[in-house]
């Protein structure tokens, strides 16, 4: 494994392993047995980042989510895991009412919201202070500054580690960030969004938004990146659920544009070269980037993550990484 460091603050920065394991489906549509198979694998190979939300995963039964949280507070107990593995996880975006979902009915990001669901997250998980916790979604009507500071007071209190926001519009973060500078407060210092090789069309309305798809990463979010290296961003779904590699798992209308034929020869070349599969050339480029990222992969088995784990010693040439990179569509 290799890692590396997210957060600048000495005081709450914390090393983590440059592949991160998404506990999205633990608990739901993957069993706790596997659920831990999967996870004592991944610290096994000295993975030490993993991801949540207080929301996962209400779509699959019909209520409002903490399933996925139960289980890795379980796992914790059972293995005895404590500082060594940074679990992230999310407020927001929790339904209100179970048969609801985060698209009309979110909880939101009021102080009181963002107190009490990180105060049943920290029961859920079984930790006195949650290591990393991201805002999931935008709140359109809660002004800005009593998010900022409601956050800010779960670090000073000492019940949250670094803070994070994710499907947010990139200037929304940077008012954000600015708001907490002016008041001397810790602002959000992890990035998580959608992105993968492939990119998908950020102009058709996205569920969130009538004005594009937020969600994915796009040109100002990587020059927003380029210009604040200190921030660190986190890729969800960059295996795009399986599409690379299955035929069963169509890519879908968000990718029918000029770049994707192009980008796919480019890395198909690349992976006949290496040896690795579509996937492993995928995260290597991820992580290995100009604008490094920590990729957040899905696994419901040992077999899958242990293909994604692979990646992590994949290292490609500069002549494969030109290539990959000149691959852009239109
Ligand atoms: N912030 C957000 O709004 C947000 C949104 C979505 C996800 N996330 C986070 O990101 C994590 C990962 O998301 P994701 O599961 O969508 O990511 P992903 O890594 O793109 O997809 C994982 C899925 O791809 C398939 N797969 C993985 N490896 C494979 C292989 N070697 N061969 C064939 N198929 C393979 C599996 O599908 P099957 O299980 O069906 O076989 C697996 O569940 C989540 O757990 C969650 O923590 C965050």
């Amino acid at each position: 494994m290799k890692y590396r460091t997210i957060g600048k603050d000495p005081r709450t920065r914390r090393e983590v392993s440059v592949l991160s394991l998404g506990a999205m489906l633990f608990g739901t549509a993957t069993d706790e047995p596997t659920s831990f198979a999967i996870l004592d694998r991944f610290v096994e190979a000295g993975g030490t980042f993993i991801d949540t939300s207080n929301n996962y995963a209400f779509w699959k039964t019909g209520g409002q989510g903490g399933e996925s949280e139960a289980v890795l507070g379980r796992w914790r107990r059972s293995r005895g895991i404590t500082d060594e593995v940074v679990i992230a996880t999310k407020v927001g975006a929790r339904p209100l009412a179970p048969g609801t979902s985060f698209v009309d009915n979110a909880e939101g990001l009021s102080g009181k919201v963002i107190r009490e669901s990180a105060e049943r997250s920290r029961e859920r998980l079984g930790v006195e202070k949650l290591d990393l916790l991201y805002a999931h979604i935008e709140d359109p009507v809660v002004p800005l500054a009593e998010t900022v500071e409601s956050f800010a007071g779960l670090v000073a209190e000492g019940t949250v580690g670094l803070l994070g926001v994710s499907n947010h519009w990139a200037w929304r973060v940077e008012r954000a960030r600015a708001l907490a500078a002016a008041a001397g407060l810790p602002g959000y210092e992890v990035l998580q969004y959608h992105h993968s090789y492939l990119r998908r069309r950020t102009d058709l309305p996205g569920v969130l938004s009538p004005d594009g798809d937020h969600a994915a990463v796009g040109g100002d979010l990587l020059s927003y990146l380029r210009a604040e290296p200190e921030l660190a961003l986190v890729a969800y779904t960059p295996l795009l659920s399986g599409a690379y590699v299955r035929a069963d798992r169509p890519l879908g209308p968000r990718y029918d544009h000029a770049g994707t034929p192009v980008r796919l020869a480019a890395l198909g070349e690349v992976a006949e070269e290496t040896g690795a599969s579509v996937n492993q050339v995928v995260l290597s480029w991820l992580i290995g980037g100009e604008i490094p990222v920590i990729p957040l992969v899905g696994a419901s088995s040992v077999e899958q993550l242990e293909d994604s784990l692979a990646a992590v010693d994949l290292e490609l040439t500069a002549d494969q990484r030109a290539k990959l990179d000149a691959a852009a569509g239109p």
